[in-house]
């Protein structure tokens, strides 16, 4: 969320700095967003070309508005490297709901790193946003992305959304899963 004051709401974990998007993050996000295999259960394609990436540093960098949408760098605390990227986005402020995103470079997988990442960005939008009912929709092949919300508390509550992405000339057909934030 920008705060009042305008500024950015970076969020330290362990081992991650959650930070806005810069122009230097291009190589970064393009091993996530460029790679064929990590972007076969997202809602594009992977980007082509490294300036296909570029376009999107410079979208992401500027969605510092909090109510609709807002996306993080995921970056590595002791050198800053962008390693990937969370997100929320379709962010209804009235009905307390929220759906969220993410990807991690491959090299950083398995170490629980978007665990972390996703478990800040989840107590950021339920603390702050005040956000009760967050959504993930997921291809059912995608496993690693189910595990990673079943162990955030998330439950599969419906689905297949039928047709839901058309995505390179093709419709998949994804999941439902929430999380209900306790009061
Ligand atoms: C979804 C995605 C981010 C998951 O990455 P990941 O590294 O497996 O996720 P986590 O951070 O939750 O790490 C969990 C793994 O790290 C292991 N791990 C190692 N050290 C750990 C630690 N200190 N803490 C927690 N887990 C740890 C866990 O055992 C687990 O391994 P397992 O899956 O073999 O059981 C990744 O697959 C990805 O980027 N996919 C492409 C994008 C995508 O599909 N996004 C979702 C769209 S819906």
């Amino acid at each position: 969320m920008a705060d009042q004051a305008g500024t950015f709401p970076t969020i330290l974990t362990e081992r991650l700095r959650l930070r806005q998007f810069e122009s230097r993050d291009d190589i970064g996000l393009h091993a996530c967003l460029g790679d064929d295999k990590l972007m076969r259960y997202w809602d594009f394609t992977a980007c082509d070309s490294i300036q296909e990436t570029r376009r999107w540093v410079r979208i992401l960098a500027k969605t510092t508005s909090p109510y609709e949408a807002l996306a993080w760098a995921v970056a590595d605390r002791k050198t800053d490297e962008c390693i990937g990227m969370v997100n929320y986005h379709h962010r209804e402020a009235r009905n307390h709901r929220l759906e969220i995103g993410y990807i991690l470079n491959a090299e950083w997988h398995g170490r629980g790193l978007m665990g972390e990442a996703a478990q800040a960005m989840l107590s950021h939008c339920v603390d702050n946003l005040r956000a009760r009912r967050i959504t993930a929709i997921i291809h059912p092949d995608n496993t690693p992305s189910i595990k990673l919300v079943t162990r955030l508390g998330f439950e599969c509550e419906g689905g297949p959304l039928r047709d839901y992405w058309h995505v390179g000339g093709k419709y998949m057909s994804p999941m439902l899963y929430s999380f209900i934030a306790p009061r």
